[in-house]
């Protein structure tokens, strides 16, 4: 069957679990050959609710099923060289990368799967406040978003150059949008997340002679297992509902199809409506 992404190739960074992995069945249904990148290839079985929804043992395997090409490749995107050549053994391997989201990320400190294994599956967030913040933490969060997604866009610009074509998909969030009066603790988040989007502005200005399109997505309240079930926010989100993954995954769609072609620079929020009210 000729489907709407037979013949291209996805590059979906934290695809491992959560909405990396939603927009990579997504896609994979759409015809796409998916490459997963992430510090963990198993970190859907940190949580009950990620490893519930897993119908294979990987992404990769469930992607498979759907009768597409998947690998997975296990690294750090913190690391520059590191990425870099990840993104070179894939173009060797599967010989173009056509749509890259810059998925991986997140308020995290210290990941569930470093933490030992009798304590509960939670990811520590950030703390303390703009005025007093340990560096140590701002720098770790700001290098797992903002820096994992530029990386990601400088190791597959060049091979998108040479294709004359591409579609680059950042994730910035709802707290890189709006600085929130009871949120100060989750500022270094909020921070990486505010980077992500002049990053897609200027990123896509520069390639836009290019053929490649750069824009970003900005979730807001979407249930994943890490961030757990926060239907109890539902009254104050005007859509009346938190987001789910396919929400998500429907607006990864238009961005990495020719629905959006005349589309670039811009930041596309998923919030039910959130963004902009007090
Ligand atoms: N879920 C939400 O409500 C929400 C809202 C706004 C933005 N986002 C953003 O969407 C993205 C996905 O969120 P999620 O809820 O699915 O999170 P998640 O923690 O379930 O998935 C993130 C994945 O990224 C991987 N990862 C993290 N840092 C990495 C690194 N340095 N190198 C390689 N892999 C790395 C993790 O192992 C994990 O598999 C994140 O960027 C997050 O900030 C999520």
């Amino acid at each position: 069957m000729n489907q709407k992404l037979s013949g291209k190739v996805a590059l979906i960074t934290g695809g491992a679990r959560g909405l990396g992995r939603g927009y990579a069945l997504h896609l994979a249904n759409l015809g796409a050959d998916i490459v997963i990148i992430d510090r963990n290839l198993k970190a859907a079985d940190v949580y009950e609710f990620e490893r519930e929804l897993l119908s294979a043992e990987t992404v990769m395997a469930e992607c498979e099923n759907l009768g597409v090409r998947a690998m997975g490749v296990e690294i750090d995107l913190c690391d520059r060289a590191v990425t870099e050549t990840a993104v070179g053994d894939i173009i060797g391997k599967l010989g173009q990368i056509d749509i890259a989201i810059c998925n991986a990320g997140g308020g995290t400190v210290i990941f569930a799967d470093e933490i030992d294994a009798e304590e509960e599956a939670l990811d520590i967030n950030t703390t303390g406040t703009p005025a007093n913040c340990n560096e140590e933490m701002q720098i770790r969060v700001l290098n797992n978003n903002l820096m994992t997604c530029m990386y990601t866009c400088m190791a597959v610009a060049p091979y998108m150059k040479r294709q004359k074509s591409g579609k680059i998909i950042t994730v910035s969030s709802s707290a890189g949008m709006d600085a929130k009066v009871d949120a100060k603790g989750y500022h270094p988040y909020g921070l990486a997340k505010s980077a992500i989007i002049y990053y897609t502005r200027s990123l896509a200005l520069e390639l836009a002679p290019h053929n490649i399109n750069v824009n970003c997505i900005a979730p807001c309240i979407i249930r994943t297992g890490r961030l757990g079930d926060r239907a109890h926010l539902a009254k104050h989100i005007p859509l009346g509902r938190e987001g789910t993954i396919e929400d998500c995954a429907k607006v990864v769609e238009f961005l990495a199809t020719d629905l959006s072609d005349y589309v670039t620079a811009h930041t596309i929020p998923i919030d039910g409506g959130v963004i902009g009210i007090s």
